[in-house]
């Protein structure tokens, strides 16, 4: 070997020496550049795509072959890690004309959610929402309790039928949960919501639709969730044999929506004093400035809508809506509401 030969040799090793270096102390920014997602989550995207029947929007036509599936349409990887992060598979044209949902959706996805999305554990967001990931004898999935990086889980507006598992109770970082179903309302149900009580990160629930009338103690449950700014239960068959007492700990609370449940009395809204939006069960019957008193009077200046629709209340507008200084939005149909058109509501300039 030549002097030259043997110094071009010893440059050459040089240099795949520090290749070597630099890969073993940056490896993870290798993946940030796109070099590819990790093999087990992409054989588990790809299982998934198997259970998937009919996907007309073709969400998934990206999804194929051993490239890197954090490009895939939908599907979101940490920069750092290169780990599967978040999966948006929503569908958000199911309305037809008439703002009514189209139960046969020619634009959902069909098929079965597969639990190969166990391998996707680093999953933070999971949006499946307005698919027909369901049908008859379908429940809502429990493996999906064993995914216990979610903090935000859409499975609203899609066809499952029966019980709620309680194992999503097992998902300790969930801050938003929508099984919303106002749609397929009555189709999922819940006899024992015990199991929220271990969501203590919650901050928004939607289970508008979803019926709770065997659940006698919901007021209390959803009291255990401090941080909670949006509770949604439209819809949930609740009565009064349901406390209907919402007390304490839920201050936080921005946004309450109980319509459509036939409470007989009203709920006491006490210590609620960030309330920003309120609609109301149908059927408190009484004087409507008794149901007044029962909002909190801490948050009669931030509240901004107040819904009082078909609540089959007596009574007139009192002074009492001139204190509600930020009021944007009130409704009070299908009421037997008498006397003159409150002064206060000059008072109302939002
Ligand atoms: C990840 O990288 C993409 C593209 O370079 C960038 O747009 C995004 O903000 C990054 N995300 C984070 C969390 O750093
Ligand atoms: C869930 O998805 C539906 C439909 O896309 C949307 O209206 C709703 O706001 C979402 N829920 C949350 C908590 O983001
Ligand atoms: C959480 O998971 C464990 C085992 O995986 C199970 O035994 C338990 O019932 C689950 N908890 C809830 C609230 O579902
Ligand atoms: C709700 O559940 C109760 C108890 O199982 C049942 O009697 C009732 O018919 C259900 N309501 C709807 C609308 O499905
Ligand atoms: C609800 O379930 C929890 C846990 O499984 C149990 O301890 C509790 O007694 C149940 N509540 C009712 C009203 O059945
Ligand atoms: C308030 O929440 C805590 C747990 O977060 C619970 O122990 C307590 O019983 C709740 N208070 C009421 C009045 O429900
Ligand atoms: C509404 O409540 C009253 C009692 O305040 C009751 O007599 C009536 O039957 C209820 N109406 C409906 C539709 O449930
Ligand atoms: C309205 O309330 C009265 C009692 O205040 C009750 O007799 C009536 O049935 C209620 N109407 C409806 C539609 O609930
Ligand atoms: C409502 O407004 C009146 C006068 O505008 C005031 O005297 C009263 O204290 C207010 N009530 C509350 C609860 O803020």
């Amino acid at each position: 070997m030549d002097a030259s030969s043997a110094s071009m040799l010893w440059t050459l090793i040089i240099i795949l020496a520090a290749a070597a270096a630099a890969s073993s102390v940056h490896p993870p920014q290798q993946q940030s550049y796109g070099v590819g997602c990790i093999a087990v989550e992409r054989a588990a995207l790809l299982s998934f795509k198997e259970g998937v029947m009919a996907d007309p929007l073709r969400l998934l036509d990206s999804w194929q072959g051993a490239g890197d599936c954090c490009r895939w349409n939908g599907v979101g990887c940490s920069n750092r890690t290169g780990h599967v992060v978040k999966l948006d598979l929503r569908n958000t044209l199911y309305w037809d004309d008439q703002r009514q949902v189209r139960l046969d959706n020619p634009h959902a996805m069909r098929g079965q959610v597969s639990t190969s999305l166990l391998a996707l554990r680093r999953l933070k967001y999971l949006y499946l929402s307005g698919n027909n990931l369901g049908g008859p004898g379908i429940a809502i999935p429990s493996f999906l309790g064993s995914l216990e990086s979610l903090v935000y889980l859409n499975l609203s507006c899609i066809d499952f039928f029966g019980e709620v598992p309680t194992q999503l109770g097992n998902l300790s970082r969930l801050s938003y949960l929508d099984v919303g179903s106002m749609y397929y309302s009555g189709q999922i149900f819940s006899s024992n919501l015990s199991w929220l009580g271990c969501l203590s990160s919650l901050k928004y629930l939607d289970m508008s639709g979803v019926n709770l009338s065997m659940v006698s103690d919901w007021a209390h449950v959803v009291n255990m969730l401090p941080n909670l700014r949006v509770l949604n239960l439209e819809l949930c068959q609740l009565t009064r044999s349901n406390p209907p007492l919402l007390h304490s700990n839920l201050t936080v609370l921005e946004k309450l929506v109980l319509s459509s449940n036939n409470f007989y009395g009203p709920p006491t809204l006490k210590n609620l004093c960030n309330l920003q939006e309120v609609f109301t069960g149908t059927n408190l019957s009484g004087d409507i400035t008794e149901q007044m008193e029962r909002l909190p009077k801490c948050a009669w200046d931030k509240l901004q809508a107040l819904n009082l629709d078909a609540t089959n209340m007596t009574g007139n507008l009192l002074v009492w809506l001139g204190n509600l200084t930020n009021l944007k939005d009130l409704s009070v149909l299908g009421n037997q509401l008498s006397g003159p058109v409150p002064l206060g509501l000059g008072a109302l300039t939002s």
